[in-house]
């Protein structure tokens, strides 16, 4: 399972780059306002991070009309092959997918909360499907069936698109959509960097190191 990471961040991209870990990352426009800088200068920064690399970042349109989103769509994946455009999950943004299909140029559907939504972005050709879970979960529903549900669904129709399991709230998410067979994982770094950790592997390493310096003892 691909590992991005949901920021705009570019100090905690290049922390989570240089681990070799880090398949992509996946931008929208309140991660850019979160970060008080010029959004182009941040995104050529992380193009730079990833420059000769197969590596992903998720760029989002802002126009919600299908003409404009594909002349948006066209000017954001000229900027590099790494970039693969989000696309709102609305009747104007399939059209949009379909023409950028054409085009071939990548999309990610975004804002999908259903496995209807997720059948239909399929169909009109989505490279990846972004399901929120955790937005599912903050309304009662249950986010990791409807991943559970959409990957019957592209698995009884040999769908390509890429389950993006997005909106992750704890390393257990992460766990469960690999478990499930999602294709893509994006998490806030403290989730990333929580996957690495177990107090039991701390505790355990420090025994361990205490153990060694009191074997030295014997050393001849
Ligand atoms: C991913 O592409 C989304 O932008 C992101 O995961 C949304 O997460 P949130 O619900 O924590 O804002």
């Amino acid at each position: 399972m691909k590992l991005f990471l949901d920021t705009a961040n570019t100090a905690e991209i290049k922390k989570a780059f240089d681990t070799g870990l880090l398949d992509g990352v996946t931008t929208n426009p309140s991660l850019a306002a979160k970060e008080h800088r010029d959004f182009n200068e941040l995104v050529r920064e992380i193009l730079s991070i990833f420059k000769g690399t197969d590596k992903i970042l998720n760029l989002e349109v802002i126009s919600t009309r299908a003409k404009d989103m594909i002349l948006e769509a066209r000017k954001l994946a000229v900027k590099s092959k790494n970039v693969v455009v989000k696309i709102p999950m609305t009747h104007d943004g399939l059209i949009a997918v379909q023409e950028l299909s054409k085009l071939k140029i990548r999309t990610n559907v975004t804002l999908c909360f259903s496995s209807a939504q997720a059948l239909l972005a399929a169909k009109a050709g989505a490279y990846i499907i972004s399901p929120f879970i955790g937005r599912i979960d903050d309304h009662s529903g249950h986010g990791m069936e409807v991943i559970d549900e959409i990957r019957k669904i592209y698995d009884n129709y040999n769908f390509k698109t890429q389950i993006l399991v997005a909106s992750i709230r704890s390393p257990r998410q992460v766990v469960d959509s690999a478990l499930i067979g999602a294709d893509i994982c994006t998490v806030p770094y403290d989730i990333f960097d929580k996957l690495f950790r177990h107090p039991l592997t701390d505790s355990g390493l420090r025994k361990f190191l205490e153990d060694w310096h009191e074997a030295q003892r014997w050393k001849h």
